[in-house]
């Protein structure tokens, strides 16, 4: 199996951790939590590197390299893994706002760059990863991402568009069914969680098949029906999703002003 290092053990490297556990032979670290890395170490295969010796002996023979730590911490993971990485192995970035050149100004010249924005279904191989590169990279980034789920490669500045959609994308889906939950709660339905969640996945695996959300919904809502009553309340959650993904774009724009996403 191909080594990989994944630096930066929290959310979204645990999910990566995951989702890459059987395809791929992992080392991983954190800056100073190793409590954490222990905790992910005692129930998934990897290798937990607790010292600095152990990172750089991981660095030093990895194929690729993710960091997955937060935006503000990304130069000096930068700073410490750039003398110990072959000239081949690959860079790969999930920090949301640090951009590709950034990126480039604290890795060697000529080094494979990517930068990637995953999201946290990546844990159950049914992630989305939008991602893009400097130039040329190995076939094995593809295959990485493709392991995670379904993955697209996208120009750079494209990058905030993804991130407010698939990137944040999960958490607009559990907003809506955590309302629905409880709504059905609220009028004393017995397994509202199942319900709902059984629901959600139905509709998402038709719209998985091919069919389009417009027509699906069309095809249910009977003129004067109980769902065409629901859905008249619903009318304005075009404009308001609409609205979040520009806020989610605004403020990934200022993240990536605060912490330089561009040296
Ligand atoms: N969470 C999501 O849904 C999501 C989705 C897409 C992308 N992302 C991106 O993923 C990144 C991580 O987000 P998160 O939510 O997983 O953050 P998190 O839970 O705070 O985890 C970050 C981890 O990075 C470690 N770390 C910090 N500095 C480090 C360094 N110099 N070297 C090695 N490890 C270091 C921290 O360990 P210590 O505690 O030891 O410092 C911590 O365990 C962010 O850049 C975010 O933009 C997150």
């Amino acid at each position: 199996m191909i080594p990989i290092t994944i630096v930066g053990v929290g959310a979204m490297g645990e999910a990566l951790i995951h989702g890459l556990k059987h395809h791929y032979t992992i080392s991983a670290y954190n800056a100073g939590d190793n409590a954490r890395l222990r905790a992910v170490a005692s129930k998934t295969p990897i290798t937990p590197c607790m010292d600095d010796a152990s990172r750089i002996h991981a660095l030093g023979v990895c194929a690729a390299v993710i960091v997955a730590c937060k935006p503000h911490h990304v130069p000096e993971a930068l700073r410490f893994l750039a003398p110990h990485i072959r000239p081949h192995t690959v860079v790969i970035s999930v920090a949301a706002g640090v951009s590709i050149a950034s990126i480039a100004s604290y890795v060697p010249d000529g080094q494979p760059i990517v930068r990637a924005m995953p999201n946290t279904s990546c844990a159950l191989r049914k992630g989305v990863t939008a991602w893009c590169a400097r130039a040329h990279v190995p076939p094995m980034v593809r295959t990485l991402f493709d392991t995670l789920g379904f993955a697209i490669e996208v120009q750079e500045t494209h990058m905030h568009a993804v991130t407010a959609i698939s990137g944040s994308g999960p958490a607009y889906v559990y907003a809506m069914m955590e309302a629905l939950i409880a709504a059905a709660e609220r009028l004393g339905i017995p397994d509202a969680h199942a319900l709902v969640a059984h629901t959600a996945a139905g509709a998402a695996q038709r719209v998985l098949e091919g069919a389009q959300p417009k027509h699906l919904r069309t095809a249910v809502t009977s003129p004067n029906g109980t769902t065409a009553a629901a859905l008249a309340v619903l009318a304005p959650l075009g404009g308001l999703i609409d609205r979040a993904v520009d806020a989610a774009i605004a403020r990934g724009q200022e993240m990536e002003a605060e912490i330089g996403g561009t040296p």
